[in-house]
């Protein structure tokens, strides 16, 4: 076992191990990047003083047995930005521990649970159809906008009360605040625009728990306002933050889901062929999907007790970022972690974390990708890609701008 010191935790001697993530060039493939980290240095503290855990085994080992915190021990984010206050993710439950977390995560889960997925599903098909009607009839399709986009973007709308009209100022604010997460380590122009987007969000929001204060409808928000957790009801301000950090959440990550596995199938037009021919390994291929291109890559946790992890000890208060895109395709737990395979057995991935935070849309994003993936499978034939150079997002998650295909 190996200690850190004093030197090896000032800061100055971490290493990004040609695996630093805030590097455009990082994004069109970050897996042989991430296998040489894993292989180099699978606990590897960075040049900004933050672990990295990139081994499946590790990384589970941190979600199931240390003790951590998502704030360091005089309670401030080890991630966020000090200076983005208006909409700020210091009071959403992703970043609360204990009785404050399951509070408002048991507030949350009251609407958005399994139960919502079931409703939401009928809704879902007809959206995924209206999309590839309209596909077909064109003769082509930009993959992200009119599928990975379009589903997702109606559904979390939907669930949380924002009207139709409302929903395209959603696509840029969604996006740019995803890079609050990790705001601190992002040059001073996308700090900038994050936070713009904060504010512009809590205006939103703000104005709409009022009217749904007055005027409750069948909503996310009007239940989280009628909703009690020990006798306790949420304040306007815990509610704002909780819209805006669950909106994020059921928008850009799924559009990250849906984009990305059709892509992989687009690529593997093999695997494409083996869904068209047995419809019944869906399930199984959207696991496949969140493993073998992560959305999320990495979360955080802070220690708040030392923790042995991967033979090194790591203090209180150390920084950990779980490398949940290394952990997925970690070869000592997936045989040939590169090939896409949506026969794959045991796909148990790490892409919804883990511990007590582990994502409570996993149910919904999984039955939006089911059809997304499951109709354009059943639907398509001849299919050629137009575009050259990958487009990203201003989304810190992994999601893409655009994808043109056509059809033969
Ligand atoms: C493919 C789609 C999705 C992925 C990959 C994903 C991934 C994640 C990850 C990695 C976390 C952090 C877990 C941790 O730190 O251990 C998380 C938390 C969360 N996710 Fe998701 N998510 C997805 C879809 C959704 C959807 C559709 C919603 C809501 C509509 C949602 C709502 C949340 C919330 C509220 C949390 C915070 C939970 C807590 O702190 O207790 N997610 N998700």
């Amino acid at each position: 076992m190996t200690t850190t010191g004093d030197a090896g935790l000032s800061g100055t001697t971490g290493d990004w191990c040609g695996a630093d993530p805030f590097e455009p060039s990082f994004r069109d493939n970050p897996y042989p990047a991430l296998q040489g980290l894993r292989a180099r240095e699978p606990v590897n503290l960075t040049p900004v003083n933050t672990w990295r855990i990139s081994r499946y085994d590790d990384v589970s080992a941190v979600f199931k047995g240390a003790k951590t915190s998502m704030t360091l021990a005089d309670g401030s984010s080890p991630n966020f930005d000090p200076l983005d206050i208006r909409g700020s993710f210091l009071e959403f439950m992703l970043n609360k521990d204990g009785p404050a977390h399951m509070r408002l995560r048991r507030l949350a889960t009251l609407s958005l649970n399994a139960k919502t997925a079931r409703l939401m599903e009928n809704e879902v098909q007809l959206s995924v159809a209206a999309a590839m009607d309209t596909a077909l009839a064109q003769g082509g399709m930009d993959v992200v906008r009119d599928m990975a986009h379009f589903v997702p973007s109606r559904m979390i709308c939907q669930i949380m009360g924002i009207p139709a009209e409302d929903r395209a100022l959603f696509d840029e604010w969604t996006a740019a605040r995803t890079n609050a997460f990790f705001a601190k380590f992002l040059p001073p122009e996308v700090q900038q625009r994050t936070r713009d987007a904060g504010s512009a969000m809590a205006d939103y929001f703000e104005a709409l728990v009022a009217m749904r204060r007055k005027s409750p409808g069948n909503d996310l928000v009007s239940s989280m306002i009628s909703a009690e957790a020990d006798g306790e009801k949420l304040g306007d301000d815990e509610l704002v933050v909780q819209a805006i950090g669950i909106i994020i959440a059921g928008y850009e990550t799924t559009i990250g889901l849906i984009g990305n596995g059709l892509r992989a199938f687009l690529d593997h037009p093999e695997q494409l062929d083996k869904l068209r021919a047995n419809p019944a390994l869906i399930n199984n291929a959207i696991e496949e999907c969140l493993r073998f291109d992560t959305p999320i890559l990495f979360n955080w946790r802070v220690l708040a007790e030392p923790f042995e992890v991967g033979g090194t000890l790591l203090p209180t208060d150390a920084v950990l970022w779980p490398m949940l895109g290394a952990a997925n395709r970690d070869p000592a737990r997936f045989p040939e972690p590169d090939r896409f395979d949506i026969e794959r057995k045991d796909v148990a991935h790490q892409a919804f974390g883990g511990g007590s935070h582990f994502c409570i849309g996993s149910q919904l994003a999984r039955m939006e990708a089911r059809h997304a993936i499951g109709q354009f499978a059943e639907r398509t034939r001849g299919i050629a890609i137009r575009q050259g150079k990958l487009e990203w997002s201003h989304s810190f998650f992994r999601v893409m701008a655009h994808l043109p295909i056509t059809f033969a």
